[in-house]
C-alpha cells in the first residue's frame, strides 16, 4: 500500500429502516434476493457499524464459506469498513474463511494489531445459490458470535438508521495475497488455511497420525462442496498424507453443486453409503456449508454427536493440546447426557446450557469449561470460540492414532464404561405457527401433573420447562424447551426451533439410557420405541398438527 495515501472522501447514502434481523439473532440470513435489494445488505454492515463503534484503527476480519454473493458483499463490505475508521481488513483470499477459521484468526490477528471483530458471511448448512440462503454476521473480538446485547444494539439500530457511509473505490483483486489500500484503509488478503492448520498442528499430534495414515489406515472427508474443501486437503493430504481423493466434493461451490452442505443421513447420504458398504475405509467424515458443524463415521458405524463429544472428552488427554486436562464440559440441554457421565469420571463439573453456541461463550472464557457440544453436529473446544468441524475430526484421527482401534471398537469401550445413550431427534417442520404454539402451550400447563404418571413402561421422575443461569455473567434465559425425565434416566425433550425458515420447526428429543451391563449392542429405533410412544402421549403431536410421522429423524 502507500502509506501516504490520502484518506478517501466519505459518501453517505440515504436510507430507510429495515426490519431485517430478529432481535437476539446472531446476524441476518435470507434470501440472496432479500439481500441484493438496494441498500439491505448495506443497511446490516452499517447497523453493526453504528452499534459497535469500532475504536479508531480497529482491524476488522471478513470471509465467508464462499456461497454465491459472498464476494460482492465483500467488496462493498470492505469499501464501507473504509469510511468508519477501521486500520486494517484481513479477507481471506477468494473470500474464503470457514467459521472457526474466522474466529481464529479474529483472535490471533486481534492480539496482534489491537481491538478487533469480524464478518462471517454464511448461511451455515442452508443451500446457496441465485434462488438460496445468504447470511451475515458479527463475531467479537473473543471471536465469538455478537453477544445478546450487542445484537440488540444492531436490531435497535436497524429501527432508526438513515443512513449508510462508505468510500469511493473500485472492487480489489480478492484472488491474490498481499496488502492493498481502500481509502486510505489497509486490506490484507491472506491465506484462509495457513493460520488455521498451524494451529491444528499445534494442537494435535501429527506424526502419530501421519504414521497411522502410512500403516494404512484410510479415510473419506466430504466436504460438500463447501468451505472446508481448501482445509481438509491441506491438513488431510498435504499434511497427514492420506490418499489424493480423500476429501470429497472438496471445491467451494458456489452453490455447493446444487446441494444441501448440511452433513446428515439425508444429505451426506453417499458418504453414509460408503461408511456402511463393502469396500468402507476405516474413519468418514463431513462438515457443513461453513465448516463449524461434524458428523464422524466408522466402518458401519456412525456416532452420534452426542456420543461423539462424550467419547472425545473421555479421550482428550491423549492429544498435545488436551495432555493437561480438561476444565470442564458443557452441553446444550438437548444433547444427550453421554458427555454427563464423562464428566463425573473425570471429575469435572458439567454445564447444561440452552441450545446454541453463544452460550458456551461465557464458560470458554472464564476457562470453566475445555470442550463443548451439541447434538446438532456441532463440537468444539477453547480453542476458538465456534464450533468446528475439522478440530473434531482431527481429535478423532488423534485418538485413533494413539489407541490404534477401529472406531467401533472405541464406541464399544466407551459404552461397557460409562453406559449408553441411545438418541435420535424427530423434526417435524414447516408446521402452523399457532399449532405448534398451542402443543406446547398445553404440554407446558401439563408438566406440574406429570411427576409419578406412568406411560407404558416408563415413569415420569420430573418434567420442567428448563431455564438456565449463566454461572458467569449472571443472565437468565427462560422457556428453553420442555423436558420430561423418566425414573432411570430416559428422557423426552420437546422446543420450537430458533432458525427455522419456514412456520414453526418442533423438534422431539428422545433418549434411552442403558447403563453399563445393560443392552448396549442394540439398535436405536428398537430401543427408542417406548419413548416415541411416550412423546406422543405426552404432546399430542398428530392431535396438534394432524402430522404422523416426523420429516426429519437425526
Ligand atoms: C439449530 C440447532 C442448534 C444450533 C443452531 C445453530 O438450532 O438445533 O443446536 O446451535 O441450529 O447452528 P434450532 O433450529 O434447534 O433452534
Ligand atoms: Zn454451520
Amino acid at each position: 500500500m502507500t502509506p501516504t495515501a490520502a484518506a478517501a472522501t466519505i459518501v453517505t447514502h440515504a436510507t430507510t429502516p429495515f426490519d431485517g434481523q430478529k432481535p437476539g439473532t446472531s446476524g441476518l440470513r435470507k434470501k440472496v434476493v432479500v439481500f441484493a435489494q438496494a441498500n439491505y445488505a448495506e443497511n446490516f454492515i452499517q447497523s453493526v457499524f453504528d452499534a459497535v463503534q469500532p475504536p479508531q484503527g480497529s482491524t476488522l476480519v471478513i470471509g465467508g464459506d464462499g456461497r454465491y454473493y459472498n464476494r460482492t458483499v465483500i467488496q462493498q463490505a470492505i469499501r464501507m469498513a473504509a469510511a468508519h475508521g477501521y486500520g486494517r481488513v484481513l479477507v481471506g483470499q477468494g473470500g474464503i474463511l470457514s467459521t472457526p477459521a474466522a474466529s481464529h484468526v479474529i483472535r490471533k490477528y486481534g492480539s496482534k494489531y489491537g481491538a478487533s471483530g469480524g464478518l462471517i458471511l454464511s448461511a451455515s448448512h442452508n443451500p446457496g445459490g441465485p434462488d438460496e440462503d445468504f447470511g451475515i454476521k458479527y463475531n467479537i473480538a473473543n471471536g465469538g458470535p455478537a453477544p445478546e446485547g450487542v445484537t440488540e444494539a444492531i436490531y435497535a439500530r436497524t429501527q432508526t438508521i438513515d443512513r449508510w457511509q462508505t468510500v469511493d473505490a473500485p472492487d480489489i483483486d480478492l484472488d491474490t495475497i498481499g496488502t492493498v489500500e481502500v481509502g486510505g484503509m489497509a486490506v490484507e488478503v491472506i491465506d484462509p488455511v495457513a493460520d488455521y492448520a498451524a494451529l491444528m498442528e499445534e494442537l494435535f499430534d501429527f506424526p502419530a497420525i501421519r504414521a497411522l495414515v502410512a500403516s494404512g489406515f484410510t479415510m473419506a472427508f466430504d466436504a460438500m462442496s463447501a468451505v472446508t474443501g481448501p482445509y481438509a486437503t491441506e491438513i488431510l493430504e498435504r499434511r497427514l498424507g492420506f490418499a489424493k481423493g480423500t476429501v470429497r466434493n472438496g471445491t467451494p461451490l458456489e452453490d455447493f453443486g446444487g446441494h444441501h452442505p448440511d452433513p446428515n443421513m439425508v444429505h451426506a447420504h453417499v458418504l453414509f453409503a460408503t461408511m456402511f458398504g463393502a469396500d468402507a475405509p476405516d474413519f468418514g467424515a463431513a462438515s457443513d456449508g461453513d465448516g463449524d458443524r461434524n458428523i464422524i463415521l466408522g466402518k458401519g458405524i456412525f456416532i452420534t454427536p452426542s456420543d461423539s463429544v462424550a467419547m472425545l472428552a473421555a479421550n482428550a488427554h491423549l492429544a498435545p493440546g488436551y495432555a493437561r486436562g480438561l476444565s470442564g464440559l458443557a452441553r446444550s440441554m438437548p444433547t444427550s447426557a453421554a458427555a454427563d457421565h464423562v464428566a463425573k469420571a473425570l471429575g469435572i463439573p458439567l454445564y447444561e446450557t440452552p441450545t446454541g453456541w453463544k452460550f458456551f461463550g461465557t464458560l470458554l472464557d472464564a476457562g470453566l469449561a475445555t470442550i463443548c457440544g451439541e447434538e446438532s453436529a456441532g463440537t468444539g473446544s477453547d480453542h476458538v470460540r465456534e464450533k468446528d468441524g475439522l478440530w473434531a475430526v482431527l481429535l478423532w484421527l488423534n485418538i485413533l492414532a494413539v489407541r490404534q482401534q477401529p472406531v467401533a471398537q472405541i464406541a464399544a469401550e466407551h459404552w461397557a464404561r460409562f453406559g449408553r445413550n441411545y438418541y435420535a431427534r424427530h423434526d417435524y417442520e414447516a408446521l402452523p405457527t399457532p399449532q405448534a404454539d398451542a402443543l406446547i402451550a398445553e404440554l407446558t400447563a401439563s408438566l406440574p401433573g406429570l411427576p409419578g404418571r406412568a406411560f407404558g413402561p416408563l415413569t415420569v421422575a420430573t418434567a420442567d420447562s428448563f431455564a438456565y443461569t449463566d454461572p458467569v455473567d449472571g443472565a437468565v434465559s427462560r422457556n428453553q424447551g420442555l423436558r420430561v425425565l423418566f425414573e432411570g434416566g430416559s428422557r423426552v425433550v420437546f422446543r420450537l426451533s430458533g432458525t427455522g425458515t419456514q412456520g414453526a420447526t418442533l423438534r422431539v428429543y428422545l433418549e434411552r439410557y442403558e447403563p453399563a451391563g445393560g443392552t448396549l449392542d442394540a439398535q436405536t429405533p428398537d430401543m427408542l420405541a417406548d419413548l416415541i410412544v411416550a412423546a406422543e402421549a405426552l404432546a399430542g403431536i398428530a392431535r396438534h398438527t394432524a402430522r404422523t410421522a416426523p420429516d426429519v429423524v437425526t
